[in-house]
């Protein structure tokens, strides 16, 4: 087991992030903007919680209620390498971004494509680009088929997906990400095979994702920091779908994504609380948070009858192959908590204060 503390200052971390926006999604992106540590090159879009072309317009509207309007923002394949493609409104809602109604984007995407942006980016910036996919790995994939050498030219890969001593939450041993494109994600564990072991790829699975969970106090005390009351939108009692009227947008989108991601994990017996994996992934990512690893050598199953988009860890060297992950294994959520509490509230608070007069 590895212990992974965070640095003091930690090193900044420049970033190809890859999502399925998605609540969870939205929360990372807007983590990554309001780090210091975070330089995001692109966020590249997957076809997932929603089709693609709807998680290209979240993305581009969110970075752009974020203030990141400058951001690339490239749209990715209409559907998974083989799998018909399946989306989940259930969890993320009918836009994939709950109860928030976000702004149209201003602007257009890339005109590459994500699979085109994956392997040119690493090409101009060899060594150096973290990668993060928090939704499935079909656009790397498709950059690898294009770039067989593209793992080397990266510093490290980081995911969230997969379980492992840990019930799936798509199928019984299944995790959404992988579920989604399981072809992609054992091409993605068998080309990142070949990294050296301080460079190899971290997996941040549900066995402790499921962990972070985020509860309406922390929402409630990202508003205390930007200064504005949340209401009562956010309660339990509150029926069901009620809206925030929270005055800064950004606190308002916050509140009504989360109130329908927390009704949804209410719905599965859970409480009126989200899992909140894909921010974790990101903090991960940016060494920001604590965490432990254990290596191990991650496989995806493809053809079980029951089993299919599984993942399976060698963690004992019985099949003799090499080391492909360092797999997280657990972390201090409430140290999490602190940590994006205070980092989001800050920065929302400081991109609504009126500008200077000096
Ligand atoms: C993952 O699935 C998606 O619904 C979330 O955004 C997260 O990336 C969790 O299984
Ligand atoms: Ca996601």
């Amino acid at each position: 087991m590895h212990v992974h503390e965070p640095a003091a200052p930690p090193a900044r971390t420049r970033l190809i992030v890859d999502v399925d926006t998605g609540i969870d999604d939205a929360l990372a992106l807007l983590y990554l903007v309001a780090s210091p540590e975070a330089d995001i090159v692109a966020a590249l879009c997957t076809a997932g919680n929603v089709p693609v072309d709807q998680v290209t317009t979240n993305t581009l509207s969110w970075l752009e209620v974020c203030g990141r309007a400058d951001i690339e923002v490239a749209a990715g394949s209409q559907v998974p390498l083989v799998a018909p493609l399946m989306t989940t409104e259930d969890t993320h809602g009918p836009h994939g971004v709950g109860y928030a109604e976000l702004p149209s984007p201003s602007r257009a995407p890339s005109s590459r494509s994500a699979a085109q942006a994956w392997v040119e980016l690493t090409r101009e910036h060899p060594g150096e680009l973290t990668g993060l996919v928090t939704g499935p790995l079909t656009n790397l994939a498709l950059a690898l088929r294009l770039d067989p050498g593209l793992p080397l030219r990266m510093r490290r890969l980081v995911i969230m997906g997969g379980c492992f001593h840990h019930p799936g939450n798509t199928t019984p041993t299944s995790e959404w990400n992988v579920a989604v494109d399981p072809e992609a994600a054992k091409v993605v564990f068998d080309a990142f095979s070949i990294m050296p072991a301080d460079r190899r790829t971290i997996v941040c699975p549900l066995d402790v994702t499921e962990s972070i969970e985020m509860y309406p106090e922390h929402v409630s005390r990202i508003a205390d920091i930007v200064g504005v009351p949340l209401s009562e939108a956010l309660s339990p009692d509150a029926p069901r779908g009620t809206r925030s009227s929270a005055g800064v947008p950004l606190v308002r989108h916050i509140s009504d994504a989360l109130r329908f991601y927390m009704e949804f994990h209410r719905d599965q017996g859970l409480g009126f609380l989200a899992h909140v994996h894909d921010p974790f992934a990101a903090a991960v990512a940016l060494g920001t948070v604590p965490y432990t690893t254990r290596p191990a050598t991650v496989d995806v199953e493809l053809d079980g009858r029951l089993t299919r988009g599984t993942t399976v860890a060698d963690l004992s060297d019985m099949w003799k192959r090499s080391l492909n992950t360092d797999i997280v294994a657990g972390t201090r959520p409430a140290e999490f908590f602190d940590h994006f509490v205070e980092r989001v509230g800050s920065y929302i608070r400081d991109l609504n204060l009126p500008p200077s007069k000096n």
